[in-house]
C-alpha cells in the first residue's frame, strides 16, 4: 500500500516526507484554501518536496466537463504530466474522465461516497478511486467495509484501477485498509504522526539508553 500525505501545509509536508516513507501528496480545494496563498505556488512548491517521481493530486473545481478538462490541461503543464489530475466522480466528471484517459492522463476519481461511484469511474479510465472512510463513517455507514467493497470490486471485474483511501481520522481506519491490501491511503500529518505515536515505545528506547549509560557513562553512543 502506498502511503500519501493530505496536507498542502509546506513546512508540515516537509517534515513528514523526510521522516516517513511516503510516496507522495494529495490536495483538495479546501486542503489549498488553508494556506491562503496562491494555489499554484503552493503546488509548486510540493512539487519541489516530492521530486518530479513523487506522487502529486491536485483537484479541478469547474463542475462541467470542458472546464474539467481544460484544467487538466494547465495543471499538467505547470505541475508535470505525471501529475495525478482529480476529478470529482459526477456524471459530468465521469465524461471529463473518459476523454482524460483516452489522453492518457493520471485520473484520481474523488468524491467517492458509494461503491457504484468507484466502479464507473474505473470504467471510465481513473487510475485511483478516492472514498472518504471518515466522511463515509459520520453517515453512519462504514468507511473501511465501502473502500473493501470496491477493492473487492475492481479485482472481481478485473478492473485496472486502484482504491486510494481519504478522509481518514484515526490510525485504526488506516490499520484496516493496509492489513485488507488496497492500493493507498492518504492520511493527514498529524494522523500519519499518529500511526507511530506510543509512549511503550519511548520507555523501551529510554530504558536501553539508561542501561548503556550505566556502562558507558551518559551521552555516550556506539560510535
Ligand atoms: C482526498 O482526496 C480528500 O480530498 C480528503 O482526504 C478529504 O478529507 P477530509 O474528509 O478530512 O476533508
Amino acid at each position: 500500500m502506498k502511503l500519501i500525505i493530505d496536507d498542502a501545509n509546506i513546512e508540515k509536508v516537509k517534515k513528514v516526507w523526510e521522516l516517513y516513507p511516503c510516496d507522495g501528496v494529495t490536495t483538495n480545494p479546501s486542503i489549498l484554501a488553508k494556506s491562503g496563498r496562491n494555489p499554484y505556488e503552493v503546488l509548486s512548491e510540493l512539487r519541489e518536496i516530492v521530486g518530479k517521481d513523487g506522487e502529486l493530486h491536485v483537484q479541478v473545481v469547474s463542475k462541467d466537463a470542458e472546464g474539467m478538462i481544460e484544467e487538466a490541461k494547465v495543471i499538467r503543464e505547470k505541475l508535470g504530466e505525471n501529475t495525478f489530475v482529480k476529478v470529482p466522480t459526477t456524471p459530468q466528471g465521469l465524461k471529463a474522465m473518459k476523454a482524460l484517459a483516452a489522453e492518457g492522463v493520471n485520473i484520481t476519481a474523488t468524491a467517492i461516497y458509494t461503491p457504484m461511484q468507484a466502479f464507473l469511474a474505473a470504467k471510465a479510465g481513473a487510475k485511483y478511486t478516492a472514498p472518504y472512510i471518515n466522511r463515509i463513517d459520520n453517515f453512519g455507514y462504514n468507511g473501511v467495509q465501502v473502500a473493501m467493497d470496491i477493492q473487492d470490486i475492481f479485482e472481481n471485474n478485473n478492473l485496472p484501477c486502484e482504491v486510494l483511501a481519504a478522509s481518514f481520522k484515526n490510525s485504526q481506519q488506516v490499520l484496516e485498509l493496509t492489513k485488507y491490501g488496497i492500493g493507498a491511503s492518504t492520511v493527514a500529518t498529524d494522523v500519519i504522526e499518529g500511526l507511530i505515536k506510543n509512549a511503550a515505545i519511548d520507555a523501551a528506547i529510554d530504558a536501553f539508553n539508561k542501561d548503556f549509560e550505566s556502562i558507558t557513562g551518559e551521552g555516550k553512543t556506539m560510535a
